[in-house]
């Protein structure tokens, strides 16, 4: 089987995202049956970690132990990667003994250089430009409560960050209308919006993002990297705050997501985050179910 990566969502065709989609959804319906499930028995994931996590690193560990498999924690300060030691060669390394890799570090290209090194597959879980792992999970929620996301409206409000560039590639593989509202200056990447103009409205206008969106959808204004940038941000970003006003103006039935970590009363406000319309719970649970089809698929192993 050709070797597979998934560095960015487009790594996937539309069939294969909703194939993977239905399947996470069996997966966790497996596991809500208690019913096990273990195709990965003997497989090992190494796991490179350069910044912080709570739900990739969780539901990668938790999924390939309910797969049967087992997972490697590594911190670059208890690896040679922190005492600088190539990443091509630690690609290689790490490729003639486990079975699949997972990575999360600041630049795309370093990912790239990894893969481009690795004989097994890597999965992107996070660089400073994507996090696929999210949409796969996020397209997932929206999926289960609502069906094919196909010719819905989705308003992203905030930053024009990681999780904005994935779900620019997740409206040019699903076909559906992306409103992004940013403050001058924080667009997305311009390549991007150029590559999926179709699918995309770029505003500067939260209300104008909203007005009738299925979905609203925000992040922190400060990523990984950019703590230093924090009071500068929350300045820029006065009036990108998700809150009930704002949420009024979308669809009367419209679902509130966050990637979480959320900061309330910066881009979100309690009442919105942990109101009837959020379903940012799900959206974290379904980053196991869907890694574990990721994975299913990727290393070819789905009894
Ligand atoms: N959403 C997400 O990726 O969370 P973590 O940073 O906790 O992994
Ligand atoms: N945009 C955020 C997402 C965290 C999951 C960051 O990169 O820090």
């Amino acid at each position: 089987m050709k070797l597979r990566h998934f560095l960015t969502l487009m790594d996937l065709n539309h069939a294969e995202l909703t194939g993977l989609l239905q399947r996470a959804i069996e997966l966790k319906t497996m596991v809500k049956r208690d019913e096990h499930y273990e195709p990965l028995h003997g497989k090992v994931l190494a796991m490179i970690f350069d910044k912080s996590s709570t739900r990739t690193r969780v539901s990668f560990q938790t999924g390939m132990a309910q797969l049967g498999g087992t997972s490697l924690f590594l911190a670059p300060r208890d690896t040679h990667l922190g005492r600088g030691e190539p990443i091509e060669d630690t690609a290689r390394v790490l490729s003639r003994m486990v079975n699949a890799v997972v990575i999360r570090t600041h630049a795309h290209a370093t990912l790239e250089a990894f893969a481009a090194h690795a004989s097994v597959p890597v999965i992107n879980a996070l660089t400073d430009m994507y996090h696929p792992c999210q949409l796969l999970a996020d397209l997932q929620t929206y999926t289960e409560r609502c069906g094919d996301i196909r010719g819905r409206t989705v308003a992203w409000i905030g930053d024009g960050n990681n999780v904005c560039h994935s779900w620019i590639n997740a409206a040019h593989l699903m076909d559906f209308e992306l409103r992004i509202a940013t403050p001058r200056g924080y667009e997305p990447n311009s390549a991007l919006l150029e590559r999926s103009r179709k699918h995309l409205v770029l505003t500067h206008d939260p209300a104008e993002a909203v007005r009738d969106a299925d979905v609203v959808v925000t992040d922190t204004w400060a990523s990984m990297g950019q703590e230093n940038e924090k009071s500068r941000r929350e300045h820029d970003f006065a009036g990108f705050l998700v809150n009930q006003d704002l949420m009024a103006r979308a669809k009367a039935d419209a679902l509130f997501m966050h990637c979480l970590p959320a900061y309330r009363g910066c881009e979100v406000t309690p009442e919105v985050i942990d109101g009837p319309q959020s379903v940012v719970w799900d959206e974290a649970e379904n980053r196991l179910h869907s890694q574990k089809a990721l994975l299913e698929l990727l290393l070819n192993v789905r009894r």
